[in-house]
């Protein structure tokens, strides 16, 4: 086999180890091991430990896991296990729910440094079952170990792995495989020098260490005799000799970085004599297991004046290559059943082969990739944001059947991407957050039925390839970004747009007990309110006369919502508890057109202003009819129903709300017929149009009977003298071509028979000529100095078609 050949190549070639006589060193040589890691580079925790404390033989600080991981059962061991256990075995962890749970260490250096990582179990009967569980445990997304405590043995077992994270935190997890409740005891994490144990990109779990030469009724070296915190234990055959020294050791220079601690290397054993070998036998885990030995060699015999020790290391009976140094390696991985080192005083030497420590490792492929580390620190970011307490451990992803609940990944890709979350009826408050954005793969996101607030943030529509958008029953504010909206109507995105239920008691909080009334209708009064985001809004409380129809009344609120357009007012919510129905709309600040048209209002709009609202009118009733499927008819257009913002732009209210309620309350003044339509939408704003001409309102109350507008403008249009159908309160200031434009259009609207009445649009597209006819002919004005209504008709309108026809090439 292959593999068998390529360790091959490692024998054959003669190796020959010197050690120097490098005992009793000179002061300026020492190098006292553990003494420079004194550090913030250990991480120890007591998995269930309800407090911090500093372990009494180590003097070790350890944490308590309370604040590190939020699963699991704390639980303390039987009273009956062993008196002298650590306190570290006293009380674990477990985790009956969830198939997978992980505790994330985050050392402060970081990613792409190299860390011991220990993890324990002590089982103590801690369940009372007397029954030890297997479950498996984890390295981030790769297996790592089957922890199997079925031979439990009195203190304990503890893995240990080196590992090389490419992010800058290492996940620890346990999986219950359906063999008894996983839990762990402690874990612990030691940055090593990034120069020792090369890894090549897998992880080598350490399999054994021993202290050569210990005697085996000894404790275990390890911190503070090892800096690094390895464990040693005592080995001693019963041919071989121990030796050892009390002075202190040094290693070779090279080999410093490993830090092999003193006191482990101050105890060694040698064979009888020269003749005799040192023999190690060891069986890897299985044939295939990639296994890397370290030797670690010191002299700490006074050997005769300028003699040195020779070595040489045989594997299964060949010539072993290997680093010279006081360390030895395997320097390619060694594999086999049986492994046989023999240490054997070299040709010639007469001193007899020593061996101070020895160390096996095992290397463990980590063949799963993790999630794109974008996506993870974004899920990561909303998990903790929203404090979300369902069991999302470990990496979101992978592997994949312990992939998060409500998340669906792509594997497709070399490097595995979130492409849909569903956080429905999850209980998320605040706004969306940002750390979405950066799920960059993301196709389907439902965050539906939460209790989400704020506006809907724009990035939502940057997403390159979500598709679904599920943003039902929240209570965001604001309007749906354009580009969302667009996305939406193109049908790149689907989105169950928003949905904003308030309880009949928040509409109280929000308009402050129903305290200012700023205007009413049909429907009931409007009053001020104020969100908790402090967006003020106008909540329509409806009276309970209109009851009828009130059936339908979510459903319409609904669809409603999902209307938005920058002349249209935005519904933000509604309120549908029992009898007490309400709708919140954005507030407009300056009220409604009916107002601004008043006699009793002596800040008069200008021509222009007039016009620019009867645009924006004309475009909010285009999308109605036009934008929207199926298309919404007004019904009840007219100036009250006209809002103004601060800019005085206009947005229509009101549309829809008649096919909510079935029976009208309203009176129709602008209905030329029964049958609602488009047609009839159409006339209602050519008589709108009427009103910002005329400055009159569409009903003159007389003493006697009421005029109608039309039945008062016809005869004067007729007569042929604008200054007089325009209101007089403009006191001329506006030109007579596009008055006379403004007046052609609005009596294209109204024609008693519906369908000579032109479609929105063209009244809109004329409506647009026309202000540009207005601003055309002001810019004009001033060029030549001369009165806005002085220039005479006939030829201002010539010129002025010509500009425009320039204008728009
Ligand atoms: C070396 O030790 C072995 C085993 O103890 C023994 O059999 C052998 O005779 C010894 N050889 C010499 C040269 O002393
Ligand atoms: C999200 O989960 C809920 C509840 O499990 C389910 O009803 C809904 O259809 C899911 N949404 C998507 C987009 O799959």
């Amino acid at each position: 086999m292959g593999v068998h050949e390529a360790t091959k190549r490692n024998f054959g070639a003669k190796l020959i180890l010197s050690l120097k006589n490098i005992g009793r060193s000179e002061t300026h040589w020492y190098l006292i091991c553990g003494d420079y890691i004194d550090c913030l580079c250990f991480i120890s925790i007591d998995c269930g430990s309800n407090e911090d404390y500093i372990d009494e033989q180590t003097k070790i600080p350890y944490i308590s896991d309370k604040e590190l991981i939020d699963t699991g059962i704390v639980k303390t061991v039987s009273p009956d296990s062993p008196r002298n256990i650590r306190q570290h075995a006293k009380n674990l962890r477990s985790f009956p729910q969830g198939t997978r749970n992980c505790c994330t260490l985050r050392p402060e250096q970081g990613k792409n440094n190299k860390y011991l990582i220990r993890a324990r179990f002590f089982y103590g009967n801690y369940d009372g079952k007397n029954q030890t569980p297997e479950f498996d445990l984890h390295l981030g997304v790769n297996e790592w170990k089957t922890v199997s405590l079925t031979n439990d043995v009195p203190y304990g077992v503890h893995y240990d792995i080196i590992h090389v994270p490419l992010m800058d935190y290492i996940d620890v997890c346990l999986i219950n495989t359906g063999r008894g409740v996983p839990f762990i005891s402690a874990l612990e994490l030691r940055l090593l020098d990034n120069s020792i144990y090369p890894t090549q990109g897998r992880a080598l779990t350490r399999i054994m260490g021993y202290d050569v030469g210990r005697n085996p009724s000894d404790s275990d070296v390890r911190y503070p005799d090892d800096g690094y915190d390895r464990i040693w234990n005592p080995l001693l055959f019963d041919e071989w000799i121990p030796i050892s020294t009390s002075s202190t050791v040094y290693s070779l220079g090279s080999d410093n970085a490993y830090n092999i601690p003193d006191v482990v290397l101050r105890t060694a054993a040698k064979s009888q004599n020269s003749t005799t070998p040192l023999s190690l036998y060891f069986s890897p885990p299985d044939s295939l297991s990639q296994c890397y030995v370290y030797f670690h060699f010191a002299e700490i015999e006074k050997l005769e004046n300028g003699m040195q020790r020779e070595l040489t290391i045989l594997l299964n009976g060949e010539r072993y290559l290997a680093e010279s140094g006081s360390s030895l390696k395997t320097e390619q991985a060694i594999m086999g059943e049986r492994l046989h080192f023999s240490i054997i005083a070299a040709e010639g030497s007469k001193f007899p082969p020593i061996l101070n420590a020895v160390e096996v490792f095992v290397a463990k492929e980590l063949p799963n990739k993790t999630t794109s580390i974008q996506d993870v620190e974004a899920i990561v970011e909303i998990k903790k944001l929203y404090k979300l307490t369902r069991n999302w451990q470990g990496d979101p992803c992978v592997p994949r059947e312990n992939s998060w609940d409500g998340l669906h990944c792509s594997y497709i890709y070399t490097i595995p991407s979130i492409i849909s979350v569903n956080l429905s009826s999850s209980n998320l408050t605040g706004k969306i957050a940002p750390s979405f954005s950066n799920l960059k793969a993301i196709e389907s996101l439902d965050l539906s039925y939460n209790d989400l607030t704020g506006p809907l943030p724009e990035f939502l529509a940057q997403l390159p390839n979500l598709d679904t958008l599920d943003l039902r029953g929240n209570k965001f504010t604001g309007s749906i970004p354009e580009d969302l909206l667009q996305k939406s109507r193109d049908g790149t995105l689907v989105l169950r747009s928003k949905n904003q239920q308030y309880s009949y008691s928040e509409v109280v909080s929000i308009t402050n007990n129903f305290e200012t009334i700023i205007g009413g209708g049909g429907f009931g009064k409007v009053y001020l309110g104020k969100l908790k985001d402090e967006v003020q809004v106008a909540v329509k409380l409806l009276s309970p006369s209109s009851n009828q129809g009130y059936k339908e009344f979510q459903a319409e609120a609904q669809l409603l919502m999902i209307v938005h357009h920058r002349n249209l007012v935005s519904l933000v919510g509604y309120c549908d508890e029992d009898d007490q129905k309400a709708l919140i709309y954005e507030y407009m600040e300056n009220g409604n057109l009916h107002q601004h048209l008043s006699v009793k209002n002596t800040n008069v709009m200008t021509w222009n202003e007039r016009l620019s609202i009867a645009v924006d009118a004309a475009h909010g009733l285009e999308y109605l009819h036009n934008g929207c499927k199926p298309p919404i008819i007004h019904r009840d257009l007219k100036t009250s129903n006209i809002l103004l913002t601060g800019h005085m732009q206009a947005k229509i209210a009101d549309f829809g709300l008649s096919r909510i309620f079935a029976t009208e309350s309203d009176s129709h003044v602008y209905q030329a017929s029964g049958n609602f339509s488009k047609k009839s939408d159409v006339y209602s704003f050519g008589i709108v149009l009427f009103e910002l001409i005329t400055g009159w309102p569409a009903i003159m109350r007389g003493p006697e009977k009421n005029t109608h507008i039309l039945d008062w403008i016809y005869p004067i249009i007729e007569s042929g003298d604008i200054q007089s159908v325009v209101d007089p309160r403009l006191q001329g200031k506006f030109h007579t071509n596009s008055a006379w434009k403004a007046v052609e259009i609005a009596l294209s609207c109204v024609p008693p028979i519906a369908s000579q009445r032109p479609d929105i649009s063209q009244v809109l597209a004329e409506l647009k000529e026309c202000l540009a006819l207005e601003m055309t002919n002001a810019s004009l004005a001033t060029e030549h100095n001369i009165a806005p209504s002085s220039i005479p008709l006939e030829t201002s309108y010539l010129e002025l078609e010509s500009d425009i026809a320039a204008l728009a090439r």
